[in-house]
């Protein structure tokens, strides 16, 4: 699939990131990059001996953007070295319901240019979000 010039430019900030990839326990090294208003933020994924304290790198940069401030995220793009892309792990899409449109395109990428465009809502149909909280009866 060709995609256009600005996907290409965030997917090489995603390739670029995927190098300094924390994972001696998985050796599965991710790149995560996105649009955040006028600048590409990214992300790698970093591992951990206690393996639960590990972050998918598309959480790394998504929560690197909210805490600089910028939280208006566009265009996704995940890159593994891959025969086919790789889709983000459920936390990571129970993260971008916090901070993304359900129409946040997601381009799933391998590191020789092999993408597929999907959109968030695809991948996490039903989502839990805010309103389920709101939507709480009043009694206990
Ligand atoms: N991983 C990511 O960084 N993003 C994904 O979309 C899937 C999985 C990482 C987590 C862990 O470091 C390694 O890949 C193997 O699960």
């Amino acid at each position: 699939m060709k995609v256009p010039a600005n996907i290409n430019k965030i997917w090489k900030r995603a390739i670029r990131a995927r190098l300094r990839s924390y994972s001696p326990y998985s050796k599965f090294r991710v790149g995560a990059a996105f649009q955040a208003g006028s600048e590409v933020v990214s992300g790698c994924n970093i591992e951990n001996a206690s393996y639960g304290a590990t972050l998918c790198a598309e959480r790394v940069a998504i929560f690197k953007a909210v805490s600089e401030g910028r939280s208006l995220i566009k265009d996704m793009v995940v890159v593994a070295d891959t025969k086919d892309p790789t889709p983000p792990c459920g936390l990571c899409l129970q993260v971008m319901t916090e901070f993304c449109p359900p129409d946040l395109n997601i381009w799933m990428a391998t590191s020789k240019k092999v993408f597929r465009k999907v959109l968030l809502s695809d991948l996490l149909r039903i989502p839990f979000s805010r309103t389920n909280l709101l939507s709480k009866s009043k009694s206990k």
